[in-house]
């Protein structure tokens, strides 16, 4: 079996499942070849990558969660500034408290209300053309308007930074030269203006909490509230965006679970949207780096090395999944990993979950005979699956969904 898990083009068609299940089998801890790197090993079943994320004293976030090493070979930003993702305990602990009590379920809920008329709008938008890119004109316009509503800005700045972090998620060979390190400025720059009208008129929103926030009595500067910014700008667009796509590609895939998911949504819908997210698992992979010598199923692996989980192959993980490549929409349990595991499992969980839930129960009821019009093009990443653009062509429902 050829393995290539860099190369965009293994993942251009969704997730390689079957380097995945050649991986689990027979080298569930494979050393892979990094061209211009210094390789590292790639973790594919299910036990191990969870096991990894709930011990970051051996496998430590530092000093980045790309495959890549920093140019500089140092922190990924310069001196002791990183953003929350690439920090590990006890400094990660403090970051993160100072967020997580906006992130828990309770003020998910609260947020339903916004996120449901947010997608009866983004729906009411492309209703009558019975035609549209599904990516960018529905799964694209929730997650950038939700984070744009939870930081406090304009939800049309919210569009444009998901722009931004689209370039910034492509593979580097899938854009022009300069164009990422580009749109990193562009959004350092954006989060500079909401620091000032911010500090000038501190509002309810995260942005003004984070601005008011210390950690070890010290307060947060401009660059810890950029690297904040950028991260949850980054982390919750086109994770939930292609979730979203891929989630929707997958059931016209699959016409009768789609018909059975619309037929009764209002009780198949968690269970059916944990079920995408396994299936999609937008997130590809999470890097780690050996904090000391150890042993991953019996393969030793050396302090400083790179250690690679893969959440697409863990969720396929014959050992944890009754038939994993059967789209089971009532699948009980579901212990996915889509959101990761351990001290950094997505602190936006709660607010992702309502997101797809809404949009999905819009998209199902008010659009009809949903039809690919070409076929889906998949991004370009080795790091995010999903389709970068899906033309699609509808019907609208006669009966509106509420
Ligand atoms: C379907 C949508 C999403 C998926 C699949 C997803 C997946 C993930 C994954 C795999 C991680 C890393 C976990 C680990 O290392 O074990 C993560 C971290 C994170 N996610 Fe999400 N995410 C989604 C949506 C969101 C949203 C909507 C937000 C914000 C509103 C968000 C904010 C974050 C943050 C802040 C972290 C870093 C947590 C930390 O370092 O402690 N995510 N996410």
């Amino acid at each position: 079996m050829h393995i290539d898990l860099l190369s965009p083009a293994s993942f251009s068609n969704g997730h390689p499942h079957e380097q995945y299940r050649w991986l689990r089998e027979n080298a569930p801890v494979y050393w892979h070849d990094e061209p211009g790197g210094r390789g590292f090993w790639a973790v594919t079943r299910f036990d191990d990558v969870r096991a990894m994320g709930r011990d970051p004293e051996t496998f430590s976030s530092e000093p980045t969660i790309m495959i890549a090493d920093p140019a500089d070979g140092g922190m990924a930003f310069g001196g002791d500034h990183k953003m929350m993702l690439m920090m590990d305990p006890p400094q990660h602990t403090a970051f993160r408290r100072l967020i997580s009590r906006e992130f828990t379920q309770a003020p998910a809920a609260l947020l339903r209300p916004r996120v449901e008329a947010l997608a009866k709008q983004i729906v009411d938008a492309v209703i009558e053309r019975g035609e549209c890119d599904f990516v960018a004109d529905i799964a694209g316009e929730m997650p950038s308007y939700v984070i744009a509503e939870l930081m406090g800005i304009p939800l049309d700045d919210g569009r444009k930074l998901y722009q931004l972090t689209e370039t910034i998620h492509s593979a580097a060979e899938a854009v022009p030269v300069g164009a990422q390190a580009a749109a990193v400025m562009e959004m350092f720059m954006y989060a500079q203006r909401v620091i000032a009208e911010k500090r000038a008129r501190p509002a309810d929103d995260l942005s003004s909490k984070i601005l008011a926030a210390e950690v070890d009595g010290r307060k947060l500067d401009d660059l810890d509230f950029q690297l904040f910014f950028l991260l949850l700008v980054d982390a919750g667009g086109d994770t939930t965006r292609n979730l979203v796509a891929a989630g929707l590609l997958a059931l016209l895939e699959n016409p009768a679970a789609l018909a059975q998911l619309r037929a009764s949504v209002d009780t198949m819908l968690p269970a059916a949207r944990d079920e995408l997210l396994r299936w999609v698992s937008p997130v590809i992979y999470m890097r780690r780096t050996a904090k000391r010598d150890t042993e991953i199923a019996g393969q030793k692996i050396r302090e400083g090395d790179k250690v690679v989980r893969y959440f697409g192959a863990a969720n396929f993980d014959e050992r944890r999944f009754d038939d994993p490549y059967r789209l089971d929409l009532t699948r009980s349990p579901n212990m996915h990993i889509a959101f990761g595991a351990g001290a950094h499992v997505c602190l936006g969980q709660h607010i992702a979950r309502v997101e797809i839930d809404a949009l999905l129960r819009e998209v199902l009821m008010r659009m009809h005979d949903i039809e690919l019009a070409q076929p889906a093009e998949w991004l370009a990443s080795n790091f995010i699956s999903g389709p970068k653009r899906m033309p699609v062509r509808f019907r609208p429902a006669s009966v509106s969904a509420r």
